[in-house]
């Protein structure tokens, strides 16, 4: 088995809930026992910011050794294709499912090298089941069907009593605290189709 995994959160589209992803997923891996090394290339540094109030709060997150390696990135154009992208295993896209932000999304898919495209993961971000939504997660669909790259996971609905607070860092792994039932079956479900992906 591949001893070290790269997994970059970028997309192109800013707050979509790449930091937020990088943060749950850390979490997620943590709580399985393994050891993530967080990379924050935005300089807004929410990732990183995180990262410090949870050492403040006591508990480590990230090592450079770590087995790991998860990059947070700007959601700004010219972010996408830095090397942390090329060198990436996985490359998480959270996107909210609306109009505005599928056109960037999906032009930023199509300006992808074909070896790139193929690494490319989508999460739907910030669910709540309406028409537009659903059609919007269709047309990512219909996107990677044509391109016969890329693949649409499930995603994360829009829970702000539960996604936010994440950020402000806590003294407890947010897996290993009580978590509705609602939280805890599509967590799992994402970050089983993920980390499936990368043989772990
Ligand atoms: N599933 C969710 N439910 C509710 N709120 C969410 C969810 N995911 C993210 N958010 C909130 O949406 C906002 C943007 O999220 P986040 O900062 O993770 O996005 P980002 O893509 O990293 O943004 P930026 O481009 O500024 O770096 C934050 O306030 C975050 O708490
Ligand atoms: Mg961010």
């Amino acid at each position: 088995m591949k001893k070290d995994w790269m997994i970059a959160v970028t997309g192109d589209k800013g707050g979509v809930g790449k930091s937020t992803l990088v943060a749950l997923l850390a979490e997620w891996l943590l709580a399985q026992g393994r050891s993530v090394h967080i990379i924050d290339t935005d300089p807004n540094q929410t990732t990183q910011t995180w990262v410090d109030k949870c050492t403040n709060f006591g508990r480590t997150i990230s090592s450079k050794d770590g087995a790991i390696t998860i990059v947070d990135t700007a959601g700004t154009s010219g972010s996408s294709l830095t090397k942390y992208i090329r060198h990436a295993d996985l490359i998480l896209v959270p996107f909210k499912p609306h109009v505005a932000d599928l056109e960037v999304i999906v032009g930023w898919f199509l300006s992808l090298k074909e070896s790139l495209q193929s690494r490319v993961f989508f999460v739907p971000n910030m669910l709540s089941n309406t028409k537009e939504q659903r059609t919007g997660v269709s047309e990512i669909s219909a996107v990677i069907k044509e391109e016969t790259r890329g693949q649409l996971l499930s995603g994360l609905s829009e829970r702000k009593a539960v996604y936010p607070p994440l950020l402000n860092g806590s003294k407890n792994n947010f897996f290993e605290t009580k978590r509705d039932r609602k939280t805890r079956e599509e967590t799992q479900k994402l970050f089983t189709e993920i980390t499936r992906n990368i043989n772990l």
